[in-house]
């Protein structure tokens, strides 16, 4: 894993959109994944910059976001499709039909769910998958004791999560109390994943995410497991790591740091094997 920290939270988000512009000028037709959520709006905000300003190209860029509440319609202003489309999609030159957001409103869940995990694996996986965390650890909505191998599922939301995403709803009881998520080993197949987290409120999540053991109690410490894991942190979420200064010391390092090969894209890797059989 490599540990970005930021004194701000948009200088974290700058950076991280600094990611995101380099994978899709070098991948016009990248598949992203989303999260929604406070903390990546300023990374949001700043990719409509970047392509109002920049002329940064979405025209052939897919997206998966990880989740939605369960029975929110998509125009309800507290679901995420909502969120979506508020904060980067009517802003950015994404084709509709290139956007995926699991339904909330589905008859059939378990149908839908596999028909998601299909899509994603027929648009030739993700190459950037943009990953939140929970107060409780939680990666998408993947909440503790989740199948650190689990799909694309609905999942009962745990009472932190319900308390934490309260401020988002007129009342406590109008929050969702289940959410179709992508899973861990969904999440996990991605190609290169920036995860990002701001404010105290993280600092104990991040901290067992990052420097303890993996466990199912905090789902986010399966990223430990990937390859190519880019945590971008504020200050304020390292402050419980107990490798600050060397994180830093990396950081203050890297102008001088020897090149590494880049590692071989999942997509790639997966068109090799369907070639092989
Ligand atoms: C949202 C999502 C969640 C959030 C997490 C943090 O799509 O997948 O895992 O990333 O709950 O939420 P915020 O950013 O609101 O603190």
């Amino acid at each position: 894993m490599e540990i970005i920290i930021k004194d701000t939270y948009d200088e974290m988000c700058r950076s991280a959109a600094k990611i995101v512009a380099k994978t899709l000028n070098c991948k016009p037709d990248a598949v992203l994944g989303l999260a929604t959520g406070s903390t990546p709006l300023a990374l949001y905000k700043e990719l409509v910059r970047l392509h109002q300003e920049d002329g940064l190209d979405f025209s052939q860029v897919t997206t998966f976001n990880l989740d939605e509440y369960v029975g929110l319609r998509r125009d309800n202003p507290q679901s995420y499709h909502y969120f979506m489309h508020e904060n980067l999609f009517k802003h950015v030159n994404i084709p509709r039909q290139n956007i995926h957001i699991p339904s909330g409103t589905t008859d059939n869940y378990e149908a839908f769910c596999r028909w998601y995990e299909e899509q994603i694996v027929q648009c030739g996986g993700i190459d950037l998958q943009i990953l939140g965390i929970g107060s409780d650890g939680h990666i998408a909505f993947n909440e503790p004791t989740s199948s650190l191998g689990s799909r694309t599922r609905i999942k009962t939301l745990a009472r932190q999560t319900i308390e934490d995403n309260a401020r988002f709803f007129d009342k406590p009881e109008d929050v969702p109390i289940y959410a179709i998520t992508m899973g861990v080993g969904t999440i996990l197949e991605a190609n290169k994943i920036l995860l990002l987290a701001a404010g105290k409120n993280k600092a104990q999540a991040v901290a067992a995410a990052i420097e303890g053991p993996i466990t199912s109690m905090i789902t986010a410490s399966a990223l430990q497991l990937h390859r190519e894991v880019i945590c971008f942190l504020d200050r304020e979420a390292a402050s419980q790591l107990k490798l600050v200064d060397y994180y830093d010391w990396i950081e203050s390092q890297r102008p001088g740091a020897p090149s590494q090969a880049p590692a071989p894209h999942f997509s790639k890797l997966r068109q090799l094997r369907s070639e092989v059989r």
